[in-house]
């Protein structure tokens, strides 16, 4: 073990380990980052740094061709020469000085006899010219802008561990692991190289018989790591081309957040299961010998990145999502062996002899599955058939391909089960083919079939993640999102109740619970929609926020109103009393007959979305002109609860019915005039309008009659900072696309939400505030009842102190209200001022739609009250 005592280590500063890989060192700026970063590194901790490097990008690819025997070896090898003199002549070096030797060497091993048989020690020796060169390049390069740097053969340093029983001759060779503990005078001999700064190769070890062995892919983090490990370095820094580990793939999931700090065994998990940045055999030297490690980026080398150490909080929750795709599942089903000793033992023997190594395993009374993942195995159709042949001896044999495995990480997963609600309402639609629950609590993974899988990741991170349902204290897990990172954040404008605070505190003093509603930003939005020259016809779903002077706003602006009960109907019209009926519709589910008959009385568009209200109520129906709502048999929304398509919903005609709604509706001399959907609230899913407006003008072909295709509301808001705005142009732009194609009909669209959500506020006042058990809790004189939408969907609200505004948000309360439910929460873990105090006016975001629309009396608290701004800020 280490000859230099702990205190020596200090006193010397300590040893730092930079890793760099293949395209961090094929540019000429990149090697300027890594002589500034290494030097920066050796000043600030007055210690010595390690630059290990790979081989320039794509150069180990071409050096395995060559040593799987390509044909064009020659031409591959001049390439080889070629790339690497072109870089040095863009690093101002002198080619043949710098690398003459080691090009020769490479040369003079390709005409070795043995290329011929191509054995594995002289594969392994071609394999690790490419850092050979590489680190010879940069060596002289950094030298050359006057850094003192030392070059050492990583060889000298690092020894393959004897071979293992099981292990193969090529992993022996090609694939090996390292000796990780340093012995006696190991450590003083590595000291004792006089440059300050060191750069090596990574990737190539020394083998026991004295010649080289290489690490396998990947090698060069576990090269870092090996040496962080015999160093016992302050810190292994591996540096890549992206930011960080994130909580999903960001080419996925762009809201993915940075995870900032992981502990060794989660961050095991996750490269294992999915993140490609870090290789995953490299935590462990670090893990067992305590080396903090962190992920950079070269690019941005002044961002954070990831830590991985142990400090990281240990609080149960999910940290990452991932998903492998191409996996394969065999199961063999009516294993007629059952509690026969050995019959487990057979199946796995089968795959033993077909050279697959298991992945997960599920089993039953009747069933084994297994499943596969491509990234160990070869997985060709050649390989499963024989398989399947074999296993069928056993039983009934079936191999489910191509599915994807979805792998929730983080600390504790068992006892987050029942946090996880969200994730099962998401795999119901789909068919999860197994579930494994790894015995190290920190993984959680579902199969399903690979295309029930697309989109199923944002959709997961916004429910896990996103929202916060997680206990794990944000700041310390979780990092900025990557599009922050990315600059592709278009911010949310400032809200106008920011400058609206002096008469919002009247309002409040004036008395609370109270919603305030601002007409001039209902007016924008109704513009911002009026400007979508893809639609023909604009409704206010007036259930978003009926009060007179929003829906005499909107109808000024143009919009017709959509009504979904007679009460409705009667209130816009008493709002409006010379409302054309012609610009009203009536789209109600589940109503009684009057309904239907008043609202014909009254002159609106009624829509109706099943068969049995024209067989049970002829009368009412016959001759009339109706659009029908539709059930497209999939919906989308911010919650469950919202989402009004597919099977589990109320709503609309099953597809599987149309025909024998338009039969019937032709028995009454009906009119199909309309189609109509409206498949969920509050939906981000960019292409779900696009696609309702073709596959309605599917079924508007189909009856005929058809002229309007009412595509619903659904329009988000950005609801929290971390939300997007609605990219309305994006969205404008699918409709006129789709427009073209369907050229026959006109477009008509109901929102609710994105016209009223941003247009309100709720003021309410502070009435205590209370530490329980180190939460601390404000209570406001507003609860459930005024704001449904918190208990009712967890459903986000930026909430912020009026009277405290202009103070930092350095406190943190769980905002509650009065109402005797434990759902009577509007927020957890809220930063707000540290002196919140009862009497403050508090404003509660975004609540202009189903805020006062959904409050109620419950527990005989007054409605609020409502106030409306128009014009100017007082
Ligand atoms: N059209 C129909 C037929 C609807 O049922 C709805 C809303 C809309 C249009 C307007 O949808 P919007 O554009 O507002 O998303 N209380 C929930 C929302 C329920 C929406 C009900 N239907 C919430 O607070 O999120």
């Amino acid at each position: 073990m280490s000859a230099v005592s702990p205190a020596q280590d200090a006193a010397s500063g300590g040893w730092i380990v930079l890793k760099f890989g293949g395209t961090s060192v094929s540019r000429r700026h990149r090697w300027d980052t890594i002589g500034r970063l290494a030097k920066k590194r050796a000043d600030e901790t007055g210690g010595r740094v390690v630059v290990v490097v790979s081989a320039l990008s794509g150069v180990t690819n071409e050096l395995t061709a060559i040593t799987d025997g390509a044909a064009d070896t020659a031409q591959r090898m001049d390439a080889l020469e070629r790339r690497h003199r072109e870089f040095l002549a863009e690093l101002e070096l002198d080619a043949d000085a710098v690398l003459g030797e080691r090009l020769a060497a490479l040369r003079a091993l390709l005409a070795d006899p043995r290329a011929a048989s191509r054995p594995l020690d002289w594969q392994a020796e071609v394999l690790g010219q490419g850092e050979l060169l590489s680190s010879t390049l940069g060596a002289a390069y950094l030298r050359a802008q006057g850094l003192d740097f030392g070059w050492m053969d990583a060889r000298d340093w690092l020894d393959a561990l004897p071979p293992q029983p099981n292990q193969s001759e090529w992993s022996r060779r090609l694939s090996v692991n390292c000796r990780w503990e340093a012995d006696d005078g190991w450590r003083e001999r590595f000291a004792a190289q006089p440059a300050r700064m060191l750069i090596t190769q990574g990737f190539i070890a020394r083998h026991q018989d004295g010649g080289t062995a290489v690490l396998g892919r990947g090698g060069s983090d576990t090269s870092a790591a090996y040496l962080g490990a015999l160093l016992g370095a302050r810190r292994v820094e591996i540096w890549t081309d992206v930011p960080g580990m994130f909580s999903a793939n960001p080419r996925e999931v762009p809201d993915a957040r940075l995870l900032s700090r992981l502990g060794y065994a989660e961050a095991q998990e996750i490269t294992t299961t999915g993140a490609k940045v870090l290789h995953p055999r490299s935590i462990k030297p670090c893990r067992d010998s305590g080396v903090p490690m962190a992920v950079l980026d070269t690019e941005n080398p002044d961002l954070f990145g990831t830590v991985i150490d142990r400090s990281a909080a240990t609080v149960p929750g999910v940290k990452a999502i991932s998903r492998r795709n191409g996996v394969v599942l065999v199961s063999v089903e009516d294993i007629g062996m059952w509690q026969q000793v050995g019959y487990l033992a057979d199946v796995f023997e089968l795959f033993r002899t077909h050279g697959l190594s298991v992945d997960m395993i599920g089993t039953s009374q009747t069933n084994v599955t297994v499943s596969l993942d491509p990234s160990e195995n070869l997985l060709s159709q050649d390989v499963l058939s024989a398989l399947a042949q074999d296993l069928q001896k056993i039983g009934r044999v079936k191999v489910i391909v191509p599915c994807a495995a979805i792998t929730l990480v983080g600390r504790g997963m068992r006892s987050l089960l029942h946090r996880l609600p969200e994730v099962f309402s998401r795999f119901g639609h789909e068919r999860v083919h197994m579930i494994s629950q790894s015995s190290n609590d920190l993984n959680l993974t579902f199969v399903i079939d690979e295309a029930d899988a697309d989109g199923l990741l944002p959709q997961l991170h916004a429910a896990l993640i996103d929202n916060g349902a997680m206990p794990v204290q944000e700041a310390e897990v979780f990092g900025p999102r990557w599009r922050e990172i990315n600059g592709a954040v278009r911010p949310r404008p400032r809200p106008w109740w920011r400058g609206e605070r002096r008469r919002l505190l009247d309002l409040a003093r004036a008395g609370t619970p109270r919603y305030v509603y601002h007409l001039p930003t209902v007016r924008e939005r109704a513009r911002q929609l009026k400007a979508v020259a893809a639609v023909d016809h604009r409704y206010y779903a007036i259930k978003a926020n009926p009060h007179p002077a929003i829906l005499r706003a909107l109808v000024d602006e143009g919009f017709g109103l959509e009504c979904v009960s007679l009460g409705e109907l009667r209130h816009a019209f008493a709002a409006l009393p010379h409302l054309d009926p012609k610009r009203v519709l009536f789209t109600p589910s589940f109503a009684p007959r009057e309904e239907y008959e008043q609202a014909f009385a009254l002159g609106a568009t009624v829509t109706v979305d099943n068969v049995e209200l024209l067989q049970r109520w002829p009368e009412t129906f016959r001759g009339r002109s109706l659009w029908l709502r539709i059930d497209l048999g999939h919906g989308d929304g911010h919650h469950e609860k919202v989402n009004t398509g597919g099977k589990a919903a109320k709503f609309g005609l099953s597809a599987a019915r149309v025909d024998e709604f338009v039969e019937r509706a032709r028995t009454l001399g009906v009119a199909i005039a309309g189609l109509h959907a409206h498949l969920g609230s509050g939906v981000e899913t960019a292409g779900h309008w696009r696609l309702m407006c073709d596959e309605l003008a599917g079924f508007a072909r189909r009856i005929g009659s058809v002229g309007i295709l009412d595509i619903g509301g659904g329009l988000p808001i950005p609801y929290s900072a971390d939300d997007e705005p609605f990219d309305l142009e994006a969205w404008a732009a699918g409709l006129a696309e789709v427009r073209q194609v369907h050229p026959a009909f006109e477009l008509a669209i109901e929102p609710g939400r994105f016209l009223v959500a941003e247009a309100g506020v709720l003021l309410a006042r502070a009435t205590q505030v209370v530490e329980k058990d180190g939460v601390l809790r404000v209570g406001l004189d507003a609860g459930m009842n005024a704001l449904l939408r918190p208990a009712l969907y967890d459903a986000w609200h930026d909430i912020v102190n009026l009277s405290r505004l202009d103070e930092a948000d350095e406190g943190m309360f769980d905002v509650v209200g009065p109402i005797c439910e434990s759902s009577d929460i509007f927020g957890r873990r809220r930063r707000l001022p540290a002196a919140t105090a009862p009497d403050d006016a508090m404003l509660v975001a975004d609540a202009g739609a189903y805020g006062q629309a959904m409050a109620s009396t419950y527990n005989q608290r007054a409605l609020p009250v409502e106030d409306v701004l128009d014009g100017a800020a007082g």
